[in-house]
């Protein structure tokens, strides 16, 4: 598989992707695995500093272990964390095929720094907006990266509802980027509320109790759902 044309060039739209905080963390392998054979694009690896968000969840070593062991999958590393210039390049050592890092932790001009530092790495880089803010700011500046984070929970936990106030984000996003742009959500996202959310425009649907959360008989019908039933 391209991995880096994934964004840029995907097989078929909408991608979906597996967040890995709702899988059997003692199974992880095996857990990325299933859902890949289930039919997702992508592995969502959430990644909780304790300070950004009031949790902690994967480091580099299961980036880097999970590279490993699926070396075609598209690792898809979602930092919420304070120091994005810490843990971007250290991520990209350890394998991740894109990094987010959020709005909430960079002015404009140290956001774009660590684009030209990605670049350099070889590694996609997206930038994540959480539900409370303002995305006109960053506006002007989304062409800079591989892909836009619609955070459709405060993050730091799988299992929240979804906050569909943050869709409106999602088309104003849509209407300044056009269709070859990439919208990713994340946060409550399920069947039952999938249509509305690709109907504003996303084109990558991210899911953890919905997909990782549910026995892995039921993941390929919930993948296709995500996607639209194709
Ligand atoms: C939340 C994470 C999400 C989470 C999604 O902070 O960023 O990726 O795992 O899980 P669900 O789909 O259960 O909200
Ligand atoms: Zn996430």
């Amino acid at each position: 598989m391209d991995r880096p044309g994934l964004l840029v060039s995907p097989p078929r739209l909408p991608l979906v992707g597996a967040s890995l905080l709702s899988s059997d963390w003692a199974r992880l392998g095996e857990e990325a695995r299933s859902v890949l054979d289930a039919g997702a694009d992508l592995l969502h690896i959430d990644v909780m500093d304790g300070h950004f968000v009031p949790n902690l969840a994967f480091g580099t070593e299961a980036c880097n272990a999970l590279r490993n062991a699926l070396p075609g999958a598209f690792l898809d590393v979602h930092l919420m964390v304070t120091d994005p210039g810490h843990f971007l390049p250290v991520f990209a050592e350890a394998g991740a095929d894109l990094v987010s890092f959020h709005t909430e932790v960079v002015e404009p001009a140290g956001a774009l720094a660590l684009v030209d530092e990605a670049r350099e790495l070889g590694v996609g880089v997206g930038l994540a907006i959480n539900p409370p803010s303002d995305i006109s700011p960053w506006l002007e500046h989304l062409h800079a990266f591989d892909m836009l984070l619609v955070m459709s929970v405060n993050p730091g936990y799988a299992g929240q509802k979804f906050i569909p106030e943050v869709l409106e984000k999602a088309q104003i996003a849509r209407e300044a980027m056009g269709p070859g742009y990439r919208i990713e959500i994340d946060g409550g996202v399920g069947a039952g509320n999938a249509q509305r959310v690709r109907e504003a425009g996303v084109d990558v649907l991210v899911a953890g109790s919905a997909i990782t959360g549910q026995p892995e008989q039921a993941r390929a019908g919930v993948i296709a759902a995500l996607r639209g039933g194709r």
